[in-house]
């Protein structure tokens, strides 16, 4: 029996992949490589020595859906595919909606059609919206996201409850990620983002590399210790840890369940430029720039749910996840290209 990994040849997917595959798990990868490239499953293969398909597949082909549950045995599916670029989903909301919730939407309906009932989502932190105060907690009520592609991670979590309640035995899996960073070890997999990065880490990363001239530190007037905005960064490598736990407990219990995964500790922007200075012996320049709009002050997870029932917690520090990220840049500062 395999696990059908759909975004497989993505940041957090592929990483997900290697953990997989050393955890003994048989994986297939569907992709659409929209915002990814066949190159990064090709690497997973040479860090892990195992073998696996790669089919490109949107996830919106029901017909390609379906011959790749006919053709493969699947028990689990850990669901990463999508959209995930906060500023483009104003942009375009349709765009965000049609692939994220109607992708959602085709596949468990194959999914359905072929009796696999057991899914791990994607979810994000961003599911919290603006009016709790951290640390987040599974409890807390979601809702009041800012822009499309929050919505959609709002609204899948909930068709996947509806699903649940709907027929009893469905299980699934709503990770809450805070804010992945970090890349393997090894330096072949990583993120890579198209065009500039949204995302602090990435940019800070692609400073130290030359590509951009200087970070803009996106306000430094919030109520937090040096005014600049904290998060929970998480290492990706732990974060994909938390997938393979997580797929065993979606395996063995039916229902819905709900976690976060982040290190429960808040790192503010310029905690991290520095971090990643020290780590690498790279100065960033930076500058003060207004705040973005969207943004809030502070975010960080309570992880206590995932440490007591999955036995999972965050191990990788920011300062590794810094050395991972720039091994990963600096030896492939064009993403997937060789
Ligand atoms: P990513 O863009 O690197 O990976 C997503 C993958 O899905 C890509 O390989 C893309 O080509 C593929 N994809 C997109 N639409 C598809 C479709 N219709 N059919 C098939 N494949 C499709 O992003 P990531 O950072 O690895 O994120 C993975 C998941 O985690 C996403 O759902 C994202 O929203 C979620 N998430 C990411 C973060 C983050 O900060 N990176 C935080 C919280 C949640
Ligand atoms: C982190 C901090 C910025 C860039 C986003 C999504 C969220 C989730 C993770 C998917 C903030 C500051 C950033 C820069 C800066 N994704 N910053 N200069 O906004 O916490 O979360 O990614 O689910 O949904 O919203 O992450 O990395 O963009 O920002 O000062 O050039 O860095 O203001 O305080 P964010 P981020």
């Amino acid at each position: 029996m395999a696990v059908l990994v759909t975004g497989g040849a993505g940041y957090i997917g592929s990483q997900t992949c290697v953990h997989l595959l050393e955890a003994g798990k048989e994986i297939v990868v569907i992709d659409n490589f929209s915002n990814s490239s066949p190159l990064s499953s090709q690497a997973v293969k040479e860090i892990t020595g195992k073998d696996f398909p790669v089919i490109e597949c949107d996830i919106r082909d029901e017909e390609k859906l379906g011959e790749v549950f006919s053709s493969y045995k699947i028990e689990a599916v850990i669901h990463f595919a999508g959209l995930k670029a906060v500023g483009e989903s104003c942009q375009k909301p349709l765009e965000y909606y049609d692939n994220n919730i109607g992708g959602t939407v085709k596949l468990l309906s194959v999914m359905k059609k072929f009796g696999v009932k057991c899914i791990v989502f994607s979810s994000s932190a961003t599911v919290y919206g603006e009016k709790h105060t951290a640390p987040f907690n599974e409890e807390m009520e979601v809702g009041g996201t800012t822009n499309p592609y929050g919505t959609t991670k709002l609204y899948i979590e909930q068709i996947l409850r509806d699903l649940c309640a709907s027929d009893s035995e469905w299980s699934v899996c709503l990770l809450r990620y805070f804010n992945p960073i970090g890349a393997h070890e090894s330096g072949k997999i990583g993120e890579a983002p198209n065009g500039i990065p949204n995302n602090l880490m990435p940019y800070i990363s692609q400073v130290a590399v030359g590509k951009r001239e200087k970070l803009s530190v996106f306000g430094d007037d919030y109520d937090t210790p040096d005014g600049t905005g904290v998060r929970d960064y998480i290492h990706v490598a732990d974060l994909a840890d938390g997938h393979v736990v997580a797929l065993d407990r979606a395996l063995s219990v039916k229902g819905c369940e709900v976690y976060n995964l982040g290190t429960g500790k808040g790192v503010s922007v310029l905690d991290l430029v520095k971090a990643f200075e020290e780590a690498t012996g790279i100065k960033i320049p930076y500058v003060i720039a207004p705040r973005r709009p969207g943004d809030i002050a502070t975010s960080y997870a309570d992880c206590s749910k995932a440490k007591n029932v999955l036995g999972w917690e965050a191990r990788r520090d920011v300062r590794k996840a810094c050395e991972d990220t720039w091994n990963w840049q600096k030896n492939n500062p064009d993403g997937f290209t060789k």
